[in-house]
């Protein structure tokens, strides 16, 4: 545009100083049309860059609206993708996470069982073990209670052949020392028997094994006249009316000894 302007004042100003009244003339005309040429093309130029700019604008409004919306659009597509990509993730934290549940899960249950199973074998150590005390302490028990029954049963053993050997030695001592008992029984034995087991004329008792203290306190009622069982208490009085107490203690010990 400059140039164009530039170009036709030179030509103006080359026509207006070359020639005459007719070529100043002309060479106005030249220069009032370049100068209406300049303004016009000016006015196009400034219509046209107008045009340019609005289109530029506008195209430029166009282009970053687009670009604008691209960029929402792969905004929003990342975000899509980063959602995606995350509840991936968040998925695979779940499973991983499951999966480590499970595990101590199952760790856990093999633990309890473990514990439990030890649980099991101690308890059952310790009822063995009492068992095995119970069934000591038992044969213990049933070996102290042989023992003590054996030994008692010896010393019972003992004990009685003591007992029947002191029995033996008191009689035959009573049997020998007692020659004047043996002596007032000679005159009843007709009557009680030789052994002193026969009931005398039917009625009386058997005498032999009665105690001398029995013996001797029946004689000492017959001699009283106070005792008469089973109607001969008189003939039994005549019997010892003559006896002392010595003498019917002494044939008392030795019935007793019968
Ligand atoms: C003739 C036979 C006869 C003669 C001998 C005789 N007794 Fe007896 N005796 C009897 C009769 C019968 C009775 C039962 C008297 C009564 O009814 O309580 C008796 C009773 C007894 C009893 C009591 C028995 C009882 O458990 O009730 C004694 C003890 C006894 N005589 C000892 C003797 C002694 C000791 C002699 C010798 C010193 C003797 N007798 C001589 C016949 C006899």
């Amino acid at each position: 545009m400059k140039n164009i302007t530039l170009l036709s004042l030179v030509a103006a100003t080359v026509l207006f100083t070359g020639c005459g009244e007719d070529a100043k003339k002309a060479a106005t005309d030249a220069a009032t049309a370049a100068t209406e040429t300049v303004k016009e093309s000016t006015a196009n130029a400034v219509d046209a860059t107008k045009d340019v700019a609005k289109d530029t604008a506008s195209s430029a409004m166009d282009s970053v609206k687009d670009a604008a919306s691209s960029v929402v659009d792969s905004v929003k597509g990342k975000a899509a993708e980063v959602t995606t990509a995350a509840k991936v993730e968040a998925e695979k934290i779940a499973a991983a996470a499951a999966e480590k549940v499970g595990e101590v899960k199952v760790a856990a249950e093999a633990k309890a069982a473990d514990a439990a199973q030890a649980l099991k074998d101690r308890a059952a150590a310790a009822t063995e073990s009492a068992k095995e005390t119970a069934t000591n302490a038992m044969d213990s028990v049933k070996d102290a209670a042989a023992a003590t029954t054996a030994a008692a049963g010896a010393a019972v053993d003992s004990v009685k052949e003591t007992a029947s050997e002191t029995v033996e030695v008191a009689k035959e001592a009573v049997t020998a020392d007692n020659a004047a008992g043996k002596a007032a029984y000679a005159k009843c034995a007709g009557c009680h028997g030789a052994d002193g087991k026969t009931k005398a004329l039917g009625k009386s008792a058997v005498i032999a094994g009665q105690s001398a203290t029995e013996l001797a306190s029946a004689l000492a009622e017959y001699k009283a006249g106070t005792r008469n069982v089973a109607g001969m208490g008189m003939l039994m009085k005549g019997q010892v009316a003559s006896m002392s107490d010595e003498d019917m203690k002494a044939v008392a010990a030795y019935i007793s000894a019968l």
